[in-house]
């Protein structure tokens, strides 16, 4: 079994969206933001994800930028913030301008050097995506930027997974998808893509359906997994 096709989750995987919320909490002016980021950031996160579920179970889709709104409204409001409109503008900002990791673009040139097909498979919309690739300058390293608007359903769907399959022209053992979402790794692994899972949190394995095939600290070893 070869792998042809190396498949990225975005946020969190590739764009280190903690690293931006701490660096706001830093920013001068930002006392309030800073005694409460960290269960700020937690619930955003959280929040974010369950809305993408229920949406899904419920079969009313809104687009992954209403949702992070969404979910950020409700985290800064449980946090007695939910007056503050600067510090609202500024998170959402955070989404448009992330970094990637400092191992990305080293680990896509290495895949490119395979001649394995590279993309993201993201939640997000695409003008969320785009921006997010550009501000990290990764497009270069990049075949695709899948997005499930194409589908309307969020993951951990069957029908965003097979954007992947689709798009390349492959089986779904030739795939190795890539998440830091143990619940993502998990799915993926359930719907055949061989998966690793950067568990950059030393989170225990979620009991699901299935369990990821690899399990690493970072993006580095993917290249040599993808064999
Ligand atoms: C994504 C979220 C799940 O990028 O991290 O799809």
């Amino acid at each position: 079994m070869t792998v042809t096709t190396c498949i990225f989750d975005a946020y969190g995987t590739l764009f280190d969206v903690a690293a931006a919320a701490r660096n706001a909490a830093n920013e001068p002016g930002r006392e309030r933001f800073a005694a409460h980021w960290k269960s700020i950031a937690s619930n955003w996160r959280l929040k974010q994800l369950q809305y993408t579920w229920l949406r899904a179970i419920m079969n009313r889709h809104a687009d992954f930028w209403d949702i992070t709104c969404d979910s950020l409204d409700w985290s800064l409001e449980a946090e007695g913030l939910g007056d503050d409109s600067g510090l609202r503008e500024t998170l959402l900002n955070l989404y448009w301008e992330l970094d990637a990791y400092p191992e990305v673009k080293d680990m896509l040139k290495k895949l490119k050097s395979k001649t394995i097909n590279t993309a993201i498979l993201s939640n997000g919309s695409p003008p969320m995506l785009r921006a997010a690739v550009n501000s990290a300058k990764i497009g270069k390293y990049l075949d695709d930027v899948l997005s499930v608007e194409s589908v309307g359903i969020f993951k951990p769907s069957d029908a965003v997974y097979n954007l992947a399959t689709e798009r390349f022209g492959c089986e779904r053992h030739e795939v190795l998808f890539v998440s830091s979402n143990g619940w993502d790794a998990c799915a993926a692994a359930t719907y055949g893509f061989r998966t690793a899972w950067v568990n950059r949190m030393g989170e225990p394995v979620e009991r699901l359906t299935a369990k990821p095939d690899h399990i690493v600290a970072s993006l580095a070893r993917i290249p040599e997994l993808a064999n």
